[in-house]
């Protein structure tokens, strides 16, 4: 067993020093500063933003004879230190092991002097770089747009939320400088409206005014069932290598939860490993991957009763602000906010918007995004082509950003609608989608009865 986990460590090892670093792809905006692409993808929703554009079985580019004329971004917020809660949980855990463990060998001799000085719920330095970086991957992408025109931004109100806004707003505002002196217009100011997290305000942005989707623990179930299938194996070579205390099956997760803000967090460029993550192997990550992937499918997906509906909001919205036309709905948005030009203009060209992960899942789910994925399976993991393309990690990564994109193409009299997620095209659903995934606006607009009609938002009050 022993040297099973010595083996399989050291094909960790070689794996991340196989591509030796800097990678080329590390330092690039198109890249999104990843250093680690071989790992990063099975870190689920702490994996650090990663492009897509690869992986893309239809160009991300704007298709020839097309031009853009509107788009409406939706970001996650950048790299994070660990909520206070979870703080709590891995300071007594690292505590326990320095306080208590009779031996730490090998790749856990870090550990004997391993300093925890996270913060809480913040950005990291590098958080807030990969932000910055989005801005001027936004207005590099949209420059045709972005020359004569300033986004107009909604941020839900948590601090690392609003903080990434700015950090993006930062990046587009330097590029736009850089990209013509001599426009006076390039200091147009941003307006910037804040949407309050509490269970008081509706937020389109983020989920917390349905009661009974606020109740449910259905995806801790699901993931607590599933952790007891894959955590036992690494429990018991972790448990080998941590004489002195009892680890439990939360235990080794934390662990591998450790790996993810480490790194994010002991360089401002996430730039190197921490040691943390080579107590795993690649296929463990797989799993983790996979365990978080659950989490969200469950919590926020398709998988949750009410986890679209928290995204209808939003998708209402959005056709408002395609159609030019006001807002109909009667779920999360607020009216008040949503009937006055200045907090919801009809006649931007250029919208972002900035939220959680717990924010962009329902959205993606309501917008029918993953509606060719079946199912997740709660006992056996599923490769990323059995998921049709959803997993936590290639959805909602750190600084995750997704673009719905309004254009008009010579050879067609009608606009057309797609939408890219981490710079992949993902082929729309209600609507008749050509072959670059894309359809009608009015089509897809029809597509959108879900949102259009309220779904099951009735549900919350039962
Ligand atoms: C860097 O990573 C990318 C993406 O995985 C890979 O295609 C490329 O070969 C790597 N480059 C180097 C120099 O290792
Ligand atoms: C990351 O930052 C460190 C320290 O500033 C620097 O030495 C290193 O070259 C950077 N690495 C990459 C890949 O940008
Ligand atoms: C060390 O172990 C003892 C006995 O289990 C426990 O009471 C104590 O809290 C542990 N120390 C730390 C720092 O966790
Ligand atoms: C741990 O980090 C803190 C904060 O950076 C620092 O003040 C302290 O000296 C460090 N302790 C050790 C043992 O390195
Ligand atoms: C720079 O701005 C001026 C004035 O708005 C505009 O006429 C010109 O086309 C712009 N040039 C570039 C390269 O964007
Ligand atoms: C709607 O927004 C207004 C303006 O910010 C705010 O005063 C009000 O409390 C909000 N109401 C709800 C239900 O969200
Ligand atoms: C907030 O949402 C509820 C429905 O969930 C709705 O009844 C109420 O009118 C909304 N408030 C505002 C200000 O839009
Ligand atoms: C949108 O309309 C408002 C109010 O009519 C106007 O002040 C603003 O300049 C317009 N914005 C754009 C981008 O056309
Ligand atoms: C996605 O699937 C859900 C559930 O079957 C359905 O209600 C919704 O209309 C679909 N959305 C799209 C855009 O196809």
């Amino acid at each position: 067993m022993a040297m099973i986990s010595f083996l399989l460590t050291f094909v960790l090892l070689a794996r991340a020093q196989g591509n030796p670093l800097p990678n080329q792809s590390c330092n690039t905006v198109e890249g999104g500063y990843t250093c680690f692409p071989q790992l990063a993808p099975e870190w689920g929703q702490y994996a650090p933003f990663f492009s897509l554009a690869s992986e893309s079985s239809i160009s991300p580019e704007t298709t020839e004879g097309c031009h853009v004329t509107l788009v409406q971004a939706l970001s996650r917020h950048g790299a994070r230190y660990p909520t206070a809660s979870k703080n709590k949980v891995y300071k007594t855990l690292i505590n326990n092991i320095q306080a208590n463990a009779t031996s730490l060998k090998r790749d856990y001799a870090f550990l004997k002097t391993y300093n925890y000085t996270f913060g809480s719920d913040d950005l990291t330095n590098y958080g807030e770089f990969e932000m910055y970086q989005a801005g001027i991957a936004f207005y590099n992408r949209y420059e045709k747009l972005a020359r004569d025109n300033v986004p107009f931004i909604r941020s839900s109100s948590s601090e690392r939320v609003v903080a990434s806004s700015e950090r993006f707003i930062a990046g587009f505002h330097a590029t736009k400088q850089k990209d013509n002196l001599s426009d006076k217009s390039q200091s147009a100011p941003i307006v910037n409206v804040i949407l309050e997290e509490s269970s008081t305000f509706n937020n389109t942005l983020n989920h917390g005014v349905c009661p009974k989707f606020e109740s449910s623990d259905l995806a801790d179930n699901v993931q607590d069932g599933f952790a007891n299938i894959f955590v036992p194996a690494i429990q018991k070579r972790v448990q080998h290598n941590l004489p002195g205390i009892t680890i439990s099956t939360d235990d080794v997760i934390s662990l591998m939860d450790l790996c993810t803000f480490d790194t994010v967090y002991q360089t401002d460029n996430a730039s190197k490993l921490s040691p943390f993550c080579n107590l795993f192997t690649h296929s463990e990550w797989v799993q983790y991957n996979y365990y978080q992937t659950l989490g969200k499918y469950y919590g926020y997906g398709a998988g949750s009763p009410l986890g679209p509906a928290q995204g209808i909001g939003f998708v209402n919205e959005l056709i408002a602000r395609l159609t030019h036309t006001p807002v109909q709905d009667h779920t999360s948005t607020n009216s008040t906010l949503d009937s006055n030009s200045a907090t919801f203009p009809l006649n931007a060209t250029l919208y972002a918007d900035f939220s959680h992960d717990n924010g962009l899942t329902p959205i993606f789910f309501a917008l029918g995004l993953y509606n060719g994925t079946k199912p997740l399976s709660k006992t056996e993991v599923e490769s990323i082509s059995q998921t049709d393309g959803y997993s936590a990690a290639w959805s909602v990564p750190y600084a995750a950003r997704s673009y719905v994109e309004l254009m008009t193409c010579t050879y067609d009299e009608q606009p057309l609608v797609r939408i890219l997620v981490n710079e992949r095209v993902i082929p729309l659903h209600g609507c008749k989608a050509d072959s670059l995934g894309r359809c009608t606006l009015r089509e897809f607009v029809d597509g959108l009865s879900f949102a259009r009609s309220g779904g099951n938002w009735a549900s919350c009050f039962e």
